[in-house]
């Protein structure tokens, strides 16, 4: 194993001050987001759309690492140079989403399991060529009566896992994400019981597959009332609530855990990081993040499709890539927001 090179990649994706931009939605999740602001899903418009994006200038200084999707790695940037160079260029880590995507999982209605382990060894292999350093995987993990199970539990850890030891087999660090969604009216407390749950077989689950803790990173949901939940909770809960599940169950030999959005508001995935690193100086792993939609919200917006919104739009990209950067280290402030 690539153990030395696993760990310095680990390690500079959660560099102080540092987090990942999540792009690598699919074909049908962008066209979602594009359609909900008018805008129409071609390769063209979505090779535009991150090109935009890629060359925001300056957005090194906050980002170590982009994840990207299998179009998006083959494609250039206007002037045709490739979309890995340009960001390699802005000092930014290429990586690539390799699963493909959560599918109903039989006989456990309202459950989803992650497919795409065929083959994996060979496209892994591809992508390295390509320079991807890292990889990301996700599993989905829904709160309902009666749900999730041990068995969803455990066979999405299985495929991570897997994922996993392949990915570090290939010399790339594996992100695993295993996420308990956020939409539903369960409570807090729920939230925390199934993402305990899910932790826990997933770490056992790796030392059973002999992945090297060191060079991987965990991506996952924070600790949150669902959106429908009566009660909602304050920053500072899901702050102590996050931390408190993560202590009990992640190894502290993992170099860094980073966040994705999931449907919480751009503001609020900024405040719930920035309480975390504030409250808690001593932690054994990074707390950073690895949003999608928390940092494109506003940009994709703004974009709308048009070349002359294109200033405008990493304009306030670049200004939410530097919100979360000051909430790696706890000083973001309601006044820095406004600083704009
Ligand atoms: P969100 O930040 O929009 O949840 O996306 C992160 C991600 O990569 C989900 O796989």
């Amino acid at each position: 194993m690539h153990t030395e090179e696993l760990e310095t990649t680990a390690r500079a994706l959660v560099a102080p001050g540092k987090g990942l931009l999540a792009a690598d939605e699919s074909f049908g999740t962008i066209g979602r987001r594009f359609s909900a602001v008018g805008i129409e899903s071609t390769e063209e418009t979505r090779r535009a759309y991150r090109d935009m994006l890629f060359t925001t200038p300056g957005i090194g200084e906050f980002l170590s690492g982009v994840i990207l999707f299998d179009e998006t790695i083959r494609q250039s940037s206007s002037d045709g140079t490739p979309f890995v160079e340009v960001l390699k260029r802005q000092g930014v880590i290429p990586g690539i989403k390799v699963d493909e995507g959560a599918k109903d999982m039989a006989l456990f209605p309202d459950e989803k399991i992650t497919e795409g382990l065929d083959g994996l060894r060979e496209r892994l292999a591809e992508y390295r060529q390509m320079d991807a350093r890292f990889t990301k995987w996700r599993a989905v993990i829904t709160i309902g009566e009666g749900i999730p199970t041990d068995t969803c539990i455990g066979s999405n850890a299985e495929a991570l896992a897997r994922f996993a030891a392949l990915s570090q087999e290939a010399g790339m660090v594996p992100i695993v994400e295993p996420e308990v969604l956020i939409d539903g009216d369960h409570t807090i407390e729920q939230c925390f019981d199934a993402t305990d749950r899910t932790l826990r077989s997933l770490f056992n689950t790796l030392v059973r597959h002999r992945v090297h803790l060191k060079g991987l990173l965990l991506k996952t949901n924070m600790v949150i009332a669902g959106k429908e939940c009566p009660r909602q909770s304050s920053v500072q809960e899901v702050a102590d609530a996050t931390v408190e599940c993560l202590l009990r169950a992640v190894p502290a030999i993992v170099p860094g855990i980073v966040f994705l959005s999931g449907g919480q508001n751009d503001i609020q995935a900024t405040e719930h990081l920035n309480a975390m690193n504030s409250t808690y100086k001593d932690l054994p792993w990074e707390l950073g993040f690895s949003y999608a939609r928390a940092l494109q919200d506003l940009p994709m917006k703004l974009w709308a499709g048009r070349a002359e919104n294109v200033a405008e739009a990493q304009k306030a990209f670049y200004h939410r890539a530097k919100m979360n950067s000051a909430a790696r280290s706890g000083s973001y402030s309601a006044e820095l927001e406004k600083a704009a």
